[in-house]
């Protein structure tokens, strides 16, 4: 357990909860994880403490973080399941960043789930959870796992804000459109409303100009939705991004000066406004 983990936040002046912002897309390889840690190592360099929970058995989170996996002894899911509190396996990371880990065995995590779904049939177990340690932190980011599963929603439940990472393919759009009817279906069964705070769109290999007009379907996409507020921001594609998180380390870390590096920043600054 890290040492000054449960001394309060950086806001000494009265006692604050820590901001929850999931990073949810039901599709894979949309750079949630990659946006969740690039953004978490920017604020903990403008000192904030950040906690990440990583809610994807993938456990990719705890790679980039430079956290060898087998020396994980408690998961989320020991939490989700009652079997641990989550103050005793939180970890504290070399970059700085605190981090609820994913278990280390995949299978057997899932073979668990599937027999005790219903134990954790509860929405806001993971929210009750993480309140228990909202005051010892200034933000914390959830990096959800693909796809309508139970986890994923429980991860939107939890948070007060969603950012959506999106691939700039020009199925982008359409992708949008399955996430709004996962979110109608969740407002409906239990009257929460996500709020979308930002879209992340990352460049691929498109010119300059499809991306452009992919970015304005999205845009007119939240605008016919009545969704306003939302910001829609692009990453560059940038082959940093391996070499960061080959080597266990947040783009803020590795290569802050870079174009990717330089993006993810003016999105945590935003964030910490
Ligand atoms: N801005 C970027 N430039 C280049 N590669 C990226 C960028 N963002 C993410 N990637 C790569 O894309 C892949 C998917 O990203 P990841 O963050 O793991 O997505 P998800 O968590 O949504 O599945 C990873 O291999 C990651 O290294
Ligand atoms: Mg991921």
């Amino acid at each position: 357990m890290a040492k000054d983990m449960f001394t309060r936040n950086s806001d000494e002046s009265e006692v604050q909860s820590a901001k929850t912002i999931a990073f949810v897309h039901y599709k894979g390889g949309t750079g949630k994880t990659t946006s969740c840690l690039s953004i978490a190592g920017w604020l903990v360099k403008m000192n904030k403490k950040v906690l990440v929970v990583d809610l994807d058995p993938q456990g990719n989170a705890a790679t980039g973080l430079g956290v060898d996996r087998r020396a994980i002894d408690g998961s989320i899911y020991d939490v989700l399941f009652n079997r641990k509190d989550i103050r005793e396996i939180i970890l504290e990371t070399e970059p700085g960043v605190f981090l609820v880990p994913s278990p280390i065995n995949f299978l057997s995590a899932e073979t668990y789930m599937a027999r005790k779904i219903r134990k954790i049939n509860n929405l806001y177990n993971l929210k009750e959870k993480l309140n228990l340690i909202k005051t010892y932190f200034d933000y914390i980011l959830i990096d959800v796992p693909p796809a309508s599963t139970l986890t994923m929603i429980s991860g939107i439940v939890a948070s007060e804000d969603i950012i959506i990472p999106l691939d700039s393919g020009v199925f982008a759009y359409e992708t949008l459109e399955i996430l709004k009817k996962l979110l109608i279906y969740l407002h409906k069964k239990t009257g929460i409303e996500a709020n979308i705070r930002m879209v992340l769109l990352r460049k691929y290999s498109i010119d300059a100009r499809t991306a452009n007009e992919i970015k304005n379907l999205i845009k007119e996409f939240f605008e016919e939705n009545n969704i306003l507020s939302v910001r829609i921001l692009t990453i560059p594609f940038s082959r940093k991004i391996h070499k960061a998180q080959m080597y266990g380390v947040p783009i803020s870390h590795s290569a802050p000066h870079s174009s990717v590096g330089r993006a993810y920043k003016r999105i945590a600054g935003e964030l910490g406004d």
